[in-house]
């Protein structure tokens, strides 16, 4: 069914350990995730697609998925992953298979498609898109180019202004764009990575980053750093003209615990 709008929420960086009482930085972030998706419950009930965009599990490990999977369960929508530094791929196959979460990595919705990339880099926190990611990207927008498009990856592929996260982007940032840049139907790329909200421009083509479910790095900070901001995600609609508005949104009353000492993670 056509409709003139579509809801899409990215939720990231979820950081879930097999043992749901663990913490990371002072934060428990089961609980951190938990909160979010009852903020999504109670704000955004009826997404029409969720994604999930990597460091879905701290630990990769099988229970954190089938944590993530169980809370998801009440979104009746179709649901998309990719991973993260943090990930193992396998793991997520096997259990979100037996979930209904899908593996596809190009969606059709409408006359959009979102496109969904794996930065992971083995045994590395930095991103790098192999040559099967560029063949996937590439094939999907010369076959849909009237389709207005959106990508999304785990690591971010412009700089965010923190010198110690931008030393762990995506490390072929540079032919990425430069694979993109002939089309002209790319309306956003979309990142998880960074644990903080930014927005910038590149050409006609808008990039966002979004907060993690659970801590937040410091905004522009050169050394490694947290700060206090709530846990969140962010809210995308978008248009059949090819237009789009998204929002981050956050928890609010939630105990963090933030250790703000925390040298590194
Ligand atoms: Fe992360």
């Amino acid at each position: 069914m056509s409709k003139n709008s579509y809801l899409v929420l990215q939720i990231t960086d979820m950081h879930l350990f097999s043992n749901p009482e663990q913490t990371l930085l002072g934060v428990n972030t089961d609980a951190s995730f938990n909160a979010v998706v009852d903020h999504i419950n109670e704000h955004h009930a009826d997404p029409d697609v969720i994604l999930l965009t990597g460091d879905l599990s701290q630990d990769e490990t099988m229970p954190a998925y089938e944590r993530i999977a169980d809370k998801l369960k009440r979104f009746h929508c179709p649901k998309y992953w990719i991973p993260g530094n943090h990930d193992d791929s396998d793991y997520i196959n096997k259990v979100f298979g037996r979930h209904n979460i899908q593996s596809q990595k190009h969606v059709i919705i409408d006359n959009w498609q979102f496109i969904l990339l794996d930065s992971k880099k083995l045994n590395a926190v930095e991103g790098h898109l192999t040559d099967d990611q560029f063949i996937l990207m590439e094939d999907a927008l010369g076959s849909y180019p009237e389709h207005h498009a959106m990508i999304f990856m785990h690591h971010q592929p412009l700089p965010v202004g923190s010198r110690w996260l931008d030393n762990l982007m995506l490390t072929n940032a540079d032919a990425f764009w430069d694979a993109i840049d002939p089309f002209h139907n790319i309306r956003a790329v979309i990142c998880g990575h960074v644990h903080q909200e930014h927005e910038a421009r590149r050409g006609n083509v808008m990039f966002y980053s979004t907060p993690s479910t659970c801590f937040q790095f410091t905004r522009n900070s050169d050394p490694f750093g947290v700060e206090p901001l709530m846990p969140g995600y962010r809210a995308i609609e978008i248009f059949s003209d090819g237009s789009f508005k998204t929002d981050v949104h956050r928890v609010e009353n939630f105990k963090l615990n933030l250790d703000p000492s925390a040298g590194g993670y």
